[in-house]
């Protein structure tokens, strides 16, 4: 299984209620520079099956990042984690992206264009970066460590129709 992502079959159930759950949040916590909800309890998210089956198999802590409008999140690879499964809450003319930066240099990219209330499992080892236009962004990210792979995680979730 190789590429940059991969787009799950089955549909997130609770977006509205994560998304209230960013307008109504205060007291952010800082992950990566951005400002983040950690959340405590997990009853909201053991209430979808996708997010409730993967918590189950593999404990990935899920965590809200936001980026404000007109903010650019540089390109880069994740330290602590091989691979993540995303879930855009708001921020719909966001671009994320996936490529080989060159600094300085012309290089090619290929979008993750992501679907309302989709979940995707993105290649966090391969070189991303999130240009955020208009609105304020904020994306649920279940994130994965070895010894589970992107290809595992793939594998995982078509082999149980997620
Ligand atoms: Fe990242």
């Amino acid at each position: 299984m190789e590429g940059f992502y991969h787009q799950l079959a089955t549909p997130c159930v609770i977006k509205d209620q994560l998304s209230e759950m960013v307008k109504n949040n205060r007291g952010w916590e800082l992950r990566y520079e951005l400002k983040s909800i950690v959340p405590r309890d997990l009853s909201l998210f053991q209430s979808d099956p996708v997010i409730d089956k993967l918590l189950k198999e593999f404990n990935p802590r899920p965590v809200i990042m936001t980026m404000e409008p007109n903010s650019f999140y540089n390109w880069h690879d994740d330290p602590n984690r091989t691979c993540s499964i995303n879930m855009l809450i708001t921020g719909d003319d966001s671009v994320c992206m996936f490529g080989t930066s060159r600094p300085g240099g012309y290089f090619k990219i290929n979008e993750l264009s992501y679907l309302p209330g989709r979940f995707y499992i993105l290649n966090t080892k391969e070189q991303h970066a999130v240009y955020n236009r208009s609105t304020p962004r904020a994306i649920l990210s279940l994130g994965f460590k070895l010894p589970y792979t992107y290809n595992d995680i793939v594998n995982f979730c078509i082999q149980n129709e997620l």
